[in-house]
């Protein structure tokens, strides 16, 4: 009787081992508001698609919240808090990271229907995955139950890869973060196949590339000449599309472009071009480019892991009521 009932708790506890052992992987879950918050799926489509009829760009700015998130102390919101220490006014945020207030109108119309449940840090997962739908690409099923951080991390956010970055730093800071090359292309090419760029971010490639004395060799002549003169002002503040095949469309034209020379951000072209790409990532920019199907079913694998990079889960974290302050300084 002792023995079996021994047994049995042996099993028992073998059991929860193996669920834990599980959940260490992933504790999101599609359904994890379906009784809290049904609605909140329909909420967020809602009004992301009224932000992207106001300005179409939304979406792909809305896209890269979610990334400057998930690689700062996880998918936590912490991109969002604002403060002094806010990851807001780290080098590739300011002036440039953009769609707080549409998160803000977001997070006010998901409260009103079901008060302090519905993580900041999820709603900027579920826009994101909006985002691309409403550009014309993929859909997936988004996980849930990510909780919110209570610190943002500006030294983290400073550290966000860099357009002025190498190809083996850039494959270094993704797999930081549990992402593969596979990822790294999937992803940063998926996603600039919509939005814009400064041109602080790539004006360093039109004349005296690297002290070479000249513009960035694998950069197409006449678009050299064409962005010269959008950037002639010098004030670094003008835009040009990171995708200029089709800006608002979310497609596979990024990918072409780069085998024709004209990625617009130094960390996109050499996806293709540097020596190192030619033992990594360049056949995967050849497949993307031919074969649309193929980018969307990894892209969409890679948006879902890259979502689940450290999430705040159970008790950890919590469910900010406003997605610009931790509770406890809001309630003061
Ligand atoms: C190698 C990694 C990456 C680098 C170096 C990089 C760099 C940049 C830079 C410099 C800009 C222009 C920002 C501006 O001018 O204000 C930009 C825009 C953008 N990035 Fe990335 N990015 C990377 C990966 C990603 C990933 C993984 C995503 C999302 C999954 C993403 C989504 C976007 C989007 C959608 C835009 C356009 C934003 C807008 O128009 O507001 N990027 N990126
Ligand atoms: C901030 O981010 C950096 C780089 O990702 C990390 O090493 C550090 O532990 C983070 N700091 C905090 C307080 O979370
Ligand atoms: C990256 O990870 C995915 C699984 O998420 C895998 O299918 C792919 O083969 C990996 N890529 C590389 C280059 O290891
Ligand atoms: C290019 O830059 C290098 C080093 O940054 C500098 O020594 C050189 O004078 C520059 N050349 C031109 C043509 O501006
Ligand atoms: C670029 O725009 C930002 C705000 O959007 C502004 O603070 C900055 O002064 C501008 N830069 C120049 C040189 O005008």
């Amino acid at each position: 009787m002792n023995r079996s009932f021994t047994k049995f708790g042996g099993h028992f506890l073998f059991a929860i081992f193996f669920v834990l052992c599980l959940g260490v992987k992933s504790q999101l879950s599609t359904n994890f508001y379906s009784k809290t918050c049904p609605n909140v799926l329909q909420i967020v489509r809602r009004e992301v698609q009224k932000a992207i009829k106001v300005e179409m760009r939304m979406a792909a700015s809305l896209i890269r919240l979610h990334f400057h998130d998930c690689f700062v102390n996880g998918c936590d919101a912490s991109v969002l808090l604002d403060g002094s220490d806010s990851e807001k006014f780290a080098a590739p945020n300011r002036n440039s990271a953009r769609g707080f207030e549409v998160i803000d109108a977001i997070k006010t119309a998901v409260e009103r229907q079901c008060s302090g449940v519905v993580s900041c840090a999820d709603i900027l997962a579920i826009a994101a995955r909006d985002s691309v739908l409403l550009s014309g690409g993929p859909t997936w099923k988004v996980l849930l139950g990510r909780r919110d951080g209570l610190v943002a991390n500006q030294t983290g956010a400073n550290a966000l890869p860099s357009p002025f970055e190498g190809l083996n730093i850039l494959t270094a800071k993704f797999a930081a973060v549990g992402l593969n090359i596979t990822d790294l292309v999937s992803l940063s090419g998926g996603a600039h196949t919509i939005g814009l760029a400064k041109c602080a971010f790539f004006s360093n490639r039109l004349s005296n590339f690297s002290g070479t004395g000249a513009p960035d060799a694998t950069m197409d002549t006449s678009l050299v000449s064409e962005l010269r003169s959008l950037c002639a002002n010098g004030d670094g503040n003008n835009t040009a599309p990171l995708d200029r095949n089709s800006i608002d469309l979310f497609d596979n034209h990024y990918f072409q472009n780069l085998i024709n020379n004209k990625g617009l951000l130094s960390s996109d072209q050499i996806l293709y071009s540097s020596d190192e790409a030619k033992s990594t990532t360049k056949s995967l920019v050849e497949s993307y480019s031919s074969n649309s199907n193929l980018f969307f079913a990894n892209f969409v694998n890679s948006m879902i892991k890259m979502g689940n990079v450290s999430p705040l889960t159970g008790t950890n974290g919590e469910i900010r009521k406003n997605c610009r302050a931790v509770n406890s300084l809001t309630e003061i």
